[in-house]
């Protein structure tokens, strides 16, 4: 990094944190551990049986050999391009196989040759509603009957003003659009609070280890993780707790699970008759 460079991310950090010296803190702390997992996952020795060498599009390495979305991208070998890590796939279906054959409303940031959008299409069936987001005026030539395009930037919040208003609740977001850290931030924070609760959001293609896309997503998981008023058996959950129900984070790809109802309690139960003297 320049020197310039190297002022002005320091720059932000001090402006981050102004107003904020006990966060500032409490994270200095937090950096050996981050560091101390960082180390050992670099070491990492490879084990156990060999890794199943992947293409994804060989539904015998697949998790499920039945995915849909393995067959429909073997079959693709011309027409509209679709372009998709493929141990993606196993991932997709595991988290959105849900809403297969129901009446959803999908949204994709990212349309460019229109081949993904069809695939969601076959995937999810004939009662999907799709939404796709370009910043590519070419893009709303994919625009047909059960597929609406916004022609704008995802970092643009007002952008996804107009969508929130002409879109119903979403079930699903994929973000595979510009991939840029600010980009990936504006969209789940515009329009994470505007999934419908069981919603799913993606965000595809977050490349390399100091990304800024994660970093934000471990901000995020660590709230799950607060307890407000210190250890109790019977907690009034932060708000995120009660409607987030989970994160998934795979190699190059976050998974965002909203709950099916919000969570009004999160309760540590002991059940049974019989203890051990300690604890
Ligand atoms: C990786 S391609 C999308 C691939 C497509 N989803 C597929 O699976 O085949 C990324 C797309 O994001 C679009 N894009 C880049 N920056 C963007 C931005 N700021 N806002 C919206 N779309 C953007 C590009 O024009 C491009 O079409």
């Amino acid at each position: 990094m320049s020197l310039p460079g190297k002022a002005r991310a320091l720059a932000e950090v001090l402006r981050a944190f102004a107003g904020h010296p006990w966060v500032f803190a409490k994270l200095l702390r937090q950096l050996p551990r981050v560091l101390r997992g960082f180390t050992f996952a670099e070491g990492w020795e490879p084990a156990g049986p060999p890794a199943r060498g992947d293409t994804g599009l060989d539904s015998s390495t697949a998790a499920d050999p039945e995915n849909p979305l393995v067959a429909f991208l073997r079959k693709r070998e011309t027409g509209r391009g679709i372009w998709k890590w493929m141990h993606y796939l196993d991932v997709y279906h595991r988290h959105l196989r849900k809403f297969v054959g129901k009446e959803v409303h999908v949204l994709e940031v990212g349309i460019h040759s229109g081949g993904s959008l069809e695939m969601w299409r076959d995937y999810f069936g004939p009662k999907c509603h799709l939404y796709g987001v370009d910043i590519e005026p070419a893009c709303a030539c994919y625009e047909n009957d059960h597929t609406k395009v916004f022609v704008g930037s995802q970092a643009d919040r007002g952008l996804w003003q107009t969508i929130r208003q002409r879109v119903p609740a979403l079930d699903v977001l994929i973000d595979d659009g510009g991939h840029e850290t600010e980009q990936q931030i504006v969209t789940i924070e515009e329009m994470l609070p505007h999934l419908r609760l069981g919603g799913v959001y993606v965000c595809e293609d977050i490349h390399g280890e100091y990304n800024g896309f994660s970093a934000y997503v471990q901000g995020l998981v660590a709230n799950l993780h607060a307890m407000l008023s210190g250890y109790e058996p019977d907690v009034k959950p932060a708000p995120i707790q009660s409607y987030i129900g989970s994160v998934h984070i795979y190699p190059y790809l976050t998974v965002v699970e909203k709950v099916d109802s919000p969570v009004s309690r999160l309760v540590s139960a002991r059940r049974g008759t019989e203890w051990q003297p300690f604890g």
